[in-house]
């Protein structure tokens, strides 16, 4: 029996990159602890094998293919979740992606640009088509997926942190807007975790050794080590908890 402090039967929560990586396990997750899940990223193929994957779990789930890069797909993937499961409870603003690997001087205009685009502009645009309603009906709750990089200077994936320090910034102003309507907006920065996103660095000795041993629990974290946080925050347990940036990271930020 699931305890009534994380018991989300009922609610609808929508994941953005959620075929796979720590979006899959989230999702996963919040649909054993009993809410309705629709499963997005850009890849249909992907995102109706995760779909088939949790639904063997007897979770009620949807698949929702979306580029949330386009403005139109997310105003087809908000129409179409609420057609499917109605008006949406939890959403989880998750996907994200880091194409320069190197210094800050050298990410072109067009790294730069899809960075912000994905990892910031369009969260702010999901957000903005979802958070009025859960206003209107004076309960939500929101998670962004934001990242230890974005809490410290950082000398390979600068432009990607600068994106995800904002969304850390971003959860801060939303809780504040929208907190008399009990909405709720959180971050999680997670640390390194084991997913295709991670491969250059968990893929790297000369990185990956380092890391371990700054990391008081050494070792890389797997994406179910997201997925409670997720659970905490989307549920009654977190009832009280807003504005938060919750660092999963296997204590890498607090380590000597
Ligand atoms: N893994 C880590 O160490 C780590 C640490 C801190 C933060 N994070 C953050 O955690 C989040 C998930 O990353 P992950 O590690 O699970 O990586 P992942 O396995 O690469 O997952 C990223 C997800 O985002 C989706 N996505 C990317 N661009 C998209 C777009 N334009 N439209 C819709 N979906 C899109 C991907 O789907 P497609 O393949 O279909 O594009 C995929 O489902 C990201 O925001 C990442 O920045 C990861």
């Amino acid at each position: 029996m699931t305890s009534a402090l994380f018991d989300l039967t009922g609610k609808t929560a929508l994941v953005t990159g959620s075929h796979r990586g720590l979006g899959f396990a989230m999702a996963r997750e919040l649909g054993r602890a009993g809410a309705r899940v629709v499963i997005s990223s850009n890849e249909p193929a992907g995102c109706e094998a995760a779909r088939r994957e949790i639904a063997d779990e007897g979770v009620d789930v949807l698949s929702i293919p979306c580029d949330v890069g386009v403005d139109a797909e997310l105003d087809r993937l908000v129409a179409e979740t609420e057609a499917g499961f109605g008006p949406i409870d939890i959403l989880v603003c998750n996907a994200g992606i880091n194409p320069h690997f190197g210094s800050l001087t050298e990410a072109t205009d067009d790294e730069y640009d899809a960075i912000m685009r994905i990892n910031l502009r369009s969260v702010v645009q999901l957000c903005n088509r979802v958070i009025p309603g859960m206003a209107k009906r004076k309960d939500g709750a929101v998670i962004l997926t934001s990242s230890l990089s974005g809490l410290r200077g950082n000398g390979k994936i600068g432009v990607y942190a600068l994106s995800k320090a904002a969304i850390a910034q971003l959860a801060r102003n939303y809780a504040v807007e929208f907190g008399p309507d009990n909405v709720r907006v959180n971050a999680i920065s997670p640390g390194l975790i084991d997913t295709e996103f991670s491969k250059p660095m968990t893929g790297n000795p000369d990185i990956l050794a380092p890391r371990i041993l700054k990391t008081p629990l050494r070792r890389v974290g797997k994406p179910e080590d997201i997925a409670g946080a997720a659970v905490y925050l989307a549920s009654p347990a977190g009832a009280f908890v807003t504005g938060h940036n919750l660092v999963v990271d296997g204590g890498t930020v607090i380590g000597d």
